[in-house]
């Protein structure tokens, strides 16, 4: 035994000493072309990936070769500028002032409760409605900072740059709709009441139960589920997920018609007018508008809404939120969760009713009445 141990130890140093010879002999040119080779594949590799993840730089409207501006705007404290469009009886004969917030894809002339309004409801009420372009959508400039809060405080300062006075009355639609949790969270005292149509949901909003979270995640299609998943973990790489075309995105960017309910498709007649102002929504850029709206709504929040406090204890306002219980793509179940968990909210459930209900014949005058008059 010990004889067969040394003879296989001493074959093995053999064989090895045998390589490193050869090695060491024959490959001393090559490896270093080869080196430099693979180096320089490396970085192009490298910067081939950087590109792809680096969105472009965005479009400012009224620059050199970008659109132009031709809707009025207010300048905000750090020079952006923000878009708008007034509806309903002139500002300053106004008895209740709205400012409505658009959801994702779109801009401010998708301001559906302000269109749709019966002339008699904004006489009667004398109801302003303004609606703007979100940053970095439309005419707006783009945000490269945009956060929950920092939307919250760019429509204080609208509000107030455009006199609305101390109080208004916010809706938002949709994503606009999750938004308008960040108003009742960062500037409660500017707010004469609220009401949240279709509010978009975050997965990962704490105080959710766990098993309803993941109920309505894996509700999602694939596609949405992954595209979530990077708005949430890794941002940086929302502008490449949305722009290669291995995996199908985002079904919502790509306008898929997957997500359209019964009442949905029946409604879609009614959003023709979108084709005067289709172009306009993305023009600063995809990364500026939609991919940057994935990044807030789905990243990581400061606060959940199931932690907010009444804003109104002594009944001086109220808070709505309206919401289909056919919509597939914001999830009934987790509204009806924060409103059995928030009591001071009105919620309003509406039976065989999609995302597009707002557009359905009456729906808006009810919605601004249930507002403003307490109905
Ligand atoms: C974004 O934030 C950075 C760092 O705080 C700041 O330097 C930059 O001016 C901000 N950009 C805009 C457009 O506000
Ligand atoms: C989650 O679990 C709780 C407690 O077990 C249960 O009451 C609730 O119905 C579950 N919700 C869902 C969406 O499965």
């Amino acid at each position: 035994m010990a004889i067969g141990t040394s003879k296989r130890i001493s074959a093995a140093s053999a064989r090895a000493h045998t390589r490193r010879n050869k090695k060491t002999n024959s490959s001393n040119l090559p490896s270093g072309l080869l080196g430099t080779a693979i180096i320089v594949l490396f970085i192009g590799f490298l910067f081939g990936a950087y590109q792809a993840i680096q969105p472009p730089p965005p479009k400012i409207c009224g620059t050199p070769g970008a659109p132009p501006i031709t809707a009025p705007r207010i300048k905000l404290r750090d020079g952006r500028n923000l878009a708008y469009k007034e509806h309903g009886v002139p500002k300053d004969a106004a008895k209740n002032k709205i400012i409505f917030v658009h959801g994702f894809d779109s801009c401010r002339h998708d301001a559906y409760i302000a269109k749709t309004l019966s002339p008699d409801v904004v006489e009667d009420l004398g109801i302003y409605i303004v609606s703007f372009d979100r940053p970095g959508y439309g005419e707006s400039d783009p945000d490269p900072n945009q956060t929950g809060r920092s939307l919250a405080l760019d429509i204080e300062e609208f509000a107030a740059k455009l006199g609305l006075g101390p109080k208004f009355y916010i809706i938002g639609y949709s994503l606009g709709g999750q938004i308008v949790w960040n108003c009742l969270k960062y500037i409660p005292d500017r707010l004469a009441g609220a009401v949240l149509i279709a509010p978009a949901v975050n997965y990962w909003w704490s105080g959710l139960p766990a098993n309803l979270s993941s109920e309505v995640f894996y509700q999602q299609k694939l596609q949405d589920q992954w595209t979530t998943r990077v708005a949430h973990y890794i941002p940086w790489l929302t502008y490449w997920w949305n722009s290669q075309r291995w995996f199908p995105a985002s079904s919502l960017i790509l306008q898929s018609t997957d997500l359209l309910s019964v009442q949905d498709k029946e409604l879609m007649p009614k959003r023709a007018d979108r084709n005067n102002h289709v172009a306009q929504v993305r023009q600063l850029g995809e990364h500026e508008s939609v991919h940057r709206d994935l990044n807030v709504a789905f990243g990581k929040w400061e606060f959940s809404p199931l932690d907010l406090q009444n804003p109104f204890p002594t009944n001086e306002g109220s808070v709505h939120i309206w919401q289909g219980d056919d919509d597939l793509i914001v999830p009934v179940q987790v509204q009806r969760y924060i409103a059995q968990n928030l009591p001071w909210i009105h919620y309003h459930e509406l039976q065989g009713a999609g995302h597009l209900f707002p557009h359905a014949d009456g729906m808006s005058d009810t919605i601004v009445k249930s507002l403003l008059q307490g109905k």
